[in-house]
């Protein structure tokens, strides 16, 4: 893409953010910001009705996701944090293809939501879908993909946390099936040494540095206590102030913050954890162990103005692995199956 088109399309989610009501806000500003949202969100959704021909598609569907992003995380914080790892997830196994948002059909297809990775993990699928759905609303005839909502969703997450805003290239396509395999071997895992990570982001083109500022992603959002009970998951130092009751029993929904400072922010704070030997993943806390990952965490943790602006280009790098060479791609009408419904094409 080139410099201009850049350009163009972070000062389009800019006016679509704005348009949206949504500021990036700090802690102090959120309830007022939400407060007004609301009344806002009203006069903005008919104003967009209204005026729908006169803004660019783009910058429909810009806003179209921005809005439903914004009153997802008003309605649960944590949902910015499930959205930015949905996209991990989805464009780490045979690239951002959508494939993640494919329901399984019992009896002939078990794709990647089951996977034991997403199982009862991942969330945030029925945002996508509200997304998918607000587009179809407000922008009649945008042919955008479940893979670029994720994308977008993602983008405007990191945004709406406190992260830095930016460009996302649309034109990505969905896959007519995904990889149940592929997510249990592709994605990096909780008790995965550093070379099995390292090992990880390499076969997706991203160096040591990519990985790190990535993974501070962690600075937001919860583990499971049935993830954290597995002590190959568990940074060995934190076990003991683990809130967990452990073994938990099928039904336990217990969270545990990934970032124990401030797990709603998107902030360096995650680096400034591993400094202290207070990450919570055993993934994570291994980050320290060699020294060209430690000399990035501690880089980040003292700047985090670098962190933010290294993850949103890393972010932007991840967001363009394609596809897996020959699969079969097409714009899904409904993200949680292949149009026409038919198997025999899977
Ligand atoms: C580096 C290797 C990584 C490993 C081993 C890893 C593993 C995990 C695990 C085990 C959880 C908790 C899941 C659960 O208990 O249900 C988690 C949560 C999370 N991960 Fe990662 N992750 C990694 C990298 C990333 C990356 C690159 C991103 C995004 C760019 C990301 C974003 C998140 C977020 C935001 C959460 C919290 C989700 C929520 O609260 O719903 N992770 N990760």
């Amino acid at each position: 893409m080139g410099c201009g088109a850049t350009h163009l399309s972070l000062a389009l989610s800019l006016m679509a953010l704005a348009l949206a009501g949504i500021s990036i806000y700090k802690n102090t500003h959120v309830a007022t910001v939400m407060e007004d949202f609301d009344v806002k969100m009203e006069s903005n959704s008919n104003i967009l009705e209204q005026n729908s021909d006169m803004l660019s598609q783009e910058f429909c569907i810009f806003a179209a996701v921005g809005t439903v992003v914004a009153e997802a995380i008003r309605r649960e914080r944590r949902m910015g944090a499930s959205l930015i790892r949905l996209f991990f997830h989805d464009c780490f196994v045979d690239g951002c293809d959508g494939g993640i948002l494919l329901d399984d059909i019992p009896g002939s297809f078990q794709g990647e939501k089951t996977s034991p990775p997403n199982d009862n993990s991942a969330r945030g699928y029925e945002v996508i879908d509200q997304a998918k759905q607000r587009i179809k609303n407000m922008c009649p005839g945008a042919a955008v993909s479940c893979a670029d909502i994720l994308a977008l969703a993602a983008r405007d997450s990191v945004a709406m946390l406190g992260g830095l805003p930016y460009p996302v290239r649309l034109g990505r396509r969905d896959a007519r099936t995904a990889n149940f395999i592929g997510s249990l071997t592709q994605l990096p895992a909780p008790f995965d040494d550093l070379n099995t990570q390292l090992r990880k982001f390499r076969a997706k083109g991203m160096s040591a540095q990519e990985m790190v500022a990535l993974a501070g992603a962690h600075t937001i959002g919860f583990a499971r206590c049935v993830t954290m009970c597995n002590d190959n998951n568990i940074n060995p130092a934190m076990k003991s102030t683990l809130k967990c009751n452990c073994p938990v029993n099928n039904n336990d929904t217990n969270l545990v913050p990934l970032d124990l400072v401030t797990p709603d922010f998107f902030d360096k704070a995650y680096f400034d954890d591993l400094n202290r030997n207070q990450g919570l993943l055993f993934s994570d806390q291994v980050l320290t162990g060699n020294s060209t990952t430690n000399d990035v965490v501690r880089r980040y943790s003292n700047n985090g103005f670098l962190f933010l602006r290294d993850f949103n280009a890393a972010m932007i790098k991840m967001g363009d692995l394609p596809p897996s060479p020959g699969a079969r791609l097409e714009i899904r009408d409904v993200c949680s199956r292949v149009n026409g419904n038919s198997i025999a094409d899977m």
